[in-house]
């Protein structure tokens, strides 16, 4: 049941559907919850003065409504089913000649996004199943557009949410890999990068407190937390997706070269080469990024940092490679 709300009467947790083509508008998605006020302030500072709402799927209705019979108008947050998950726009830009590179690459970016954060809130095996469908699209485009890594660095976003972070390290990962295997044929490109973009999926698993804190974990946090590789590993292989080389990209991503990495302080090559390809993108996207505990650094900056302060945690022809990707 919709209703039609002036944006500035808007409450947090109201379920907003806006109807307007994604691009219109500054929100990755077009229908969402209202988690706070800044999402109403964006709303008005786009000129959207008035916004449907969808009642049942909202926590929280305007007072003219009145509750059902039961007394309840706040029903759980939907699932996402596998035809939701990947945006129609990214398999049109796969077969469009007439896109730029940059096009592509904005609709790469924004693919990524959506993709990436409805899997994590659907992590079921038939949605992994469908993601990989479309990550195998954006691996392509990356894979075959010569400019399409410079154009998606230049369009970079980093924030705290999980989703953003697997969508920057899939996309760096992927292009590092591009940089160092070419068209050599010898390696199954796509699975590859699936599984980059797949990395942090035991995440889902993990209470979402400390995945979030503002401050340091406690021991028994932090315990809990270093669990999140085995626990994608278990989820990939009961879903019976990814070779098994592939599935080491998310247990060993941890892993440092010196040995002091979790979860099973393996050392230089005991470590999957694709892992380590994924361990470098995945520090330079933490460094970058803003978290609740921190302000993000530069790129130049993090990746200095990288170089004088943490060599000994990556391969060093990798992270040479990585670093000239941006220069
Ligand atoms: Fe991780
Ligand atoms: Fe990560």
């Amino acid at each position: 049941m919709r209703k039609l709300v002036k944006t500035r009467d808007l409450k947090v947790g109201m379920y907003v559907i806006l109807d307007l083509p994604w691009y219109k508008h500054p929100f990755l998605k077009s229908s969402f919850d209202v988690s706070s006020e800044n999402d109403i302030s964006r709303l008005l500072k786009a000129g959207i003065e008035e916004v449907p709402i969808d009642m049942s799927l909202s926590r929280e209705v305007p007072q003219d409504v009145k509750p059902d019979s039961q007394g309840d108008v706040s029903p759980a947050k939907p699932l996402w089913a596998p035809e939701q998950l990947i945006p129609p726009e990214l398999q049109a830009a796969v077969h469009d000649s007439t896109l730029s590179s940059s096009e592509k690459a904005g609709i790469v970016r924004k693919s990524c996004l959506i993709l990436m954060e409805r899997l994590l809130e659907s992590p079921t095996a038939e949605n992994i199943h469908t993601a990989k469908k479309g990550l195998y699209d954006v691996v392509d485009l990356i894979t075959s557009e010569g400019e399409m890594t410079k154009h998606l660095l230049d369009i970079t976003s980093h924030d705290f949410y999980t989703y953003t972070h697997s969508a920057n390290v899939g996309i760096l990962s992927v292009s590092l890999s591009k940089a160092l295997f070419g068209t050599s044929g010898n390696h199954n490109m796509r699975e590859l990068g699936a599984a980059f973009f797949l990395h942090d999926l035991g995440k889902v698993r993990i209470d979402s407190s400390y995945i979030n804190k503002p401050g340091k974990l406690t021991d028994e946090e932090m315990r809990e937390m270093k669990r999140h590789p085995a626990h994608g590993f278990n989820i990939l292989h009961k879903a019976r997706e990814l070779s098994t080389e592939c599935k080491l990209i998310v247990l060993e991503h941890h892993e440092r070269d010196d040995g002091r990495g979790y979860p099973r302080g393996l050392r230089g090559d005991e470590i999957h080469l694709y892992a380590r390809i994924c361990a470098i993108a995945d520090v330079y996207d933490a460094l970058t990024s803003m978290r609740s505990y921190k302000q993000p650094m530069a790129p130049f900056s993090a990746l200095k940092l990288m170089k004088e302060e943490m060599i000994g945690h990556f391969h060093t022809e990798l992270f040479e490679k990585f670093v000239k990707m941006f220069c």
